[in-house]
């Protein structure tokens, strides 16, 4: 014990909240030390599986001859929907349609009929080609574009959001736009791909190492697949190489193949799909379509608007349903619509099971959204941006009432407008439209052009269940925190903030705090890492943990030294007691010594939100995340080639607890949502082959692809109207649609050619192709007819 000094200089924990820390993992990361699941030593005798997949689209199984492949060298069994010891079933939605191993039919070309467990993997994926399978082929549906909204099977029931009269308010409106847009969809194309390990232990046990988002949704479908209790299925996850909702439901099937082998031969399993594997059986990002009508006055302000969201959910319900929700939840981005009707279509294809992709269906309704801006802004001749600033939702805290979104939900903490005024004045936006103007009127073959796009995320997920999480924090008796919490790590600095969290509480350096692998075991029930939650609601409930071992930690010492306990203040790294410190190690090891508690499991659930979805009505989301980007391109016109000249982002993450992982994330959510828009294009044939299935034929941006001149800056001054942790704001998907602004770049860059008269109606993927056909449909739109 030391006399307290009073004057000693404000010092401060290294790493607490609010710092910029480098990720965790840095090092690792780049030395090639990261453990992955593919990194971990194999036990002995691990076996490998290869799977078989369907060849055609749409069948009944009429003959499935698997005997050359039980014969084949190395191979130790082959599993088929027979060897499911519990339900052949993992879907996430408990519609019962995603079942482990196709049987008696197929929906899907690349879906899994059989896995063949082999001594090495390569034997494994050679075993498997050596199949004999008679199908009886049936019609295919290979694309949403041509189906009835009405009446053709969808996988889930649609949602409809309406307020006031859409239909009265386009009829009775001066003018009025309807139109279509095609939206492609999206590979996740994570670096490590789907991958499942999992060891056999005593009677019914199971141990899972799994790449997934979801550890207590792939617990519970590998018990369910097994017949036996959650209790004997322990899935862990260090990290992930990338995950990006992409294994928030799609882990679950290797899960559950490696683990149905595991059991039955009580030998580690393992199973890890190669590239074209992965994209050819595993879901993606939904492609749309969007169909619009929107009536609108001669200034461009929106008067009524009408939207169907049809969504390609491919064969199964998966998440399809809740995706079509988040589209039409923000299919409003940050404009008030005086009427709205919107609705979803969640539609049956026979191809692979869509599912999560960073955004959820957000991006997709903000892209209709700024179709329809850009609609009004063509049919007014006015700048998109003036027709964006004209409808935007008021202001925090303005007495208007343009504030109520079509799902009824009051927004109560909109900055847009500082946010888009600001990004104005840094990317010298008026200057730059002058110049491209200029630039363009002399130059005959390269056109430039440029947009600045707004976005406005909700943070919550709708399904009320899901938000909730729970902490584990031991104090050891040395001083030293070990950490665990229900999030997982899949590049985007989760455990990191979370540990800030925890330091911070106790008032230690940040390398205090070990980070550890999250297991069911230890936190259960948790929600998968998903919807941009992660450290909303894992930091929480791990400083409620923390908070619970402070206050005891306090109250020892306060007895022991006779002071009240508003006298003992954690201080970095001590601890004054009164008018003496004690070293935070000390009073731990005291208090170890006097038999206190230094555990304690720390709970979370986010309050206010609520969501009828038969009313379509509710407090859907907790609060919202903002964001702005303008990015400016040069077309060359007689290719359709393009570049992106520059980026400004000006994003809106709240008091960030860790500017730097924030940045990272608008930067890579940026180039990933312009990807999606730009160059990654899925491309199935007429038979529903998925014909870009590798990095050869998919096009994901290089580093060479990125902005010439890329500026990302977060807000200084904005902080989460809700009380949030520490009033941070979450960032993981809210960044991605600022890739909106390169495509409406390239549209303006389009427009250029017919004299920013017509609309371009630009599709996306806006590629390099598909921006010159659209280049050459506005020429001709344009030429004077004959
Ligand atoms: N960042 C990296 N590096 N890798 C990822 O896989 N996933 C994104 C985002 N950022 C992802 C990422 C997605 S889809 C989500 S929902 C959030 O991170 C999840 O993490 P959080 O809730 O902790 O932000
Ligand atoms: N993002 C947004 N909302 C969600 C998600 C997600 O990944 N999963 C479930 N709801």
């Amino acid at each position: 014990m030391t006399e307290h000094t009073p004057n000693l200089k404000a010092a401060k924990i290294t790493g607490g909240v609010a710092t910029d820390q480098r990720h965790d993992s840095a090092h690792k990361h780049v030395a090639g030390t990261a453990v992955y699941i593919d990194d971990m030593p194999e036990p002995a005798g691990t076996l490998h599986v290869g799977l078989g997949l369907s060849n055609v689209a749409h069948g009944t199984l009429k003959n499935v001859d698997l005997s050359e492949v039980r014969s084949a060298p190395g191979v130790v069994d082959v599993l088929t929907y027979a060897d499911v010891p519990g339900e052949n079933d993992v879907s996430p939605s408990g519609m019962h349609d995603d079942p482990v191993f196709a049987q008696g039919k197929v929906q899907f070309h690349g879906q899994p009929i059989f896995a063949v467990v082999a001594e090495t993997r390569e034997q494994a994926r050679r075993a498997a080609r050596l199949a004999k399978i008679e199908y009886e082929e049936l019609p295919a549906i290979i694309s949403i574009w041509d189906l009835d909204t009405e009446k053709d099977k969808q996988v889930a029931s649609p949602l409809t959001l309406t307020r006031g009269d859409a239909a009265a308010a386009i009829a009775a409106a001066p003018r009025r736009v309807k139109g279509r847009m095609k939206l492609g969809g999206q590979d996740h194309f994570y670096l490590e791909g789907q991958i499942s390990l999992a060891v056999p232990g005593e009677d019914d046990e199971v141990t899972v190492y799994c790449s997934t988002q979801g550890p207590s949704e792939t617990q519970h479908l590998v018990a369910h697949v097994l017949g036996v209790p959650s209790h004997a299925v322990t899935v862990e996850v260090r990290r992930m190489g990338g995950g990006f909702g992409g294994k928030e439901t799609q882990a679950n099937q290797c899960a559950a193949i490696a683990a149905i082998a595991a059991k039955k031969h009580k030998r580690a399993v393992k199973v890890r799909l190669d590239r074209d594997e992965d994209m050819t059986a595993t879901g993606k990002r939904h492609d749309f379509a969007i169909d619009y009508e929107v009536g609108f006055d001669d200034e461009g302000n929106i008067l009524g608007v009408d939207y169907i969201f049809a969504l390609n959910a491919g064969f199964s319900a998966d998440l399809s349903g809740p995706v079509g929700d988040r589209a039409l939840f923000h299919c409003d981005n940050t404009y008030f619509y005086p009427n709205v009707h919107a609705k979803s279509a969640p539609l049956y294809t026979n191809t692979v099971s869509n599912t999560a992709f960073r955004g959820f269906g957000g991006p997709q309704g903000m892209v209709g959204a700024e179709r329809v801006i850009d609609e009004v802004a063509f049919a007014v001749g006015k700048d998109s941006l003036e027709i964006r600033k004209l409808n935007f939702y008021d202001p925090m805290g303005a007495p208007g009432d343009r504030n109520l979104t079509p799902y009824h939900q009051k927004v109560e903490d909109c900055i847009i407008q500082r946010i888009v005024a600001e990004l104005e004045e840094s990317a010298d936006y008026a200057r730059r439209r002058r110049e491209i103007a200029a630039f363009n009127n002399n130059s005959r073959f390269i056109k430039r052009g440029m947009a600045l796009t707004p976005v406005k995320f909700g943070i919550s997920f709708t399904k009320t269940e899901s938000n909730q999480a729970g902490a584990l924090v031991h104090v050891y008796a040395d001083g030293s925190v070990h950490m665990n919490h229900g999030g997982t790590e899949m590049g985007q600095g989760l455990h990191l903030k979370v540990a800030q969290v925890v330091a911070e509480e106790f008032q230690i350096d940040l390398d205090r705090v070990k980070i550890t692998a999250t297991t069911t075991a230890k936190v259960p029930n948790t929600a998968p890492t998903a919807a941009s939650s992660g450290a909303d609601l894992n930091g929480m409930a791990a400083q409620d943990a923390a908070r619970q071992i402070r206050k005891r930690l306090a109250a020892f010492a306060a007895e022991k030294y006779q002071v009240p306990t508003d006298q003992v203040v954690f201080l970095p790294n001590r601890v004054r007691v009164g008018n003496q410190e004690i070293s935070f190690n000390d009073l731990v090891k005291q208090a170890y010594l006097n038999r206190i508690q230094l555990s304690a499991a720390g709970f979370y659930k986010t309050p206010k939100i609520h969501w009828d979805r038969a009313k379509g009505r509710g407090h859907a989301f907790y609060y919202f995340a903002y964001g702005a980007a303008c990015s400016e391109v040069s077309v060359d016109t007689l290719t359709g080639e393009y570049v992106v000249e520059r980026a400004d982002i000006l994003h809106d993450t709240g008091r960030s607890l860790n500017r730097a992982i924030d940045i990272g994330q608008v930067e890579g959510g940026f180039i990933q949502g312009m990807g999606w828009l730009t160059t990654e294009e899925l491309w199935w044939d007429g038979k529903g082959r998925l014909r870009t299935h590798a990095p050869s034929t998919y096009k994901i941006p290089l580093a060479s692809d990125r902005p010439k001149i890329f500026n990302v800056a977060l807000t200084d001054w904005s902080e989460a109207y809700e009380p949030t942790i520490h009033r941070s704001k979450a960032v993981g998907e809210p960044p991605l649609p600022h890739g909106m602004s390169v495509l409406h770049a390239l549209s303006d860059a389009v427009a250029s050619v017919a004299d920013h008269k017509i609309c371009p109606r630009l599709d996306a993927p806006a590629t390099p192709e598909r921006v010159l056909m659209a280049i050459e449909r506005l020429r001709a739109e344009a030429a004077p007819k004959k």
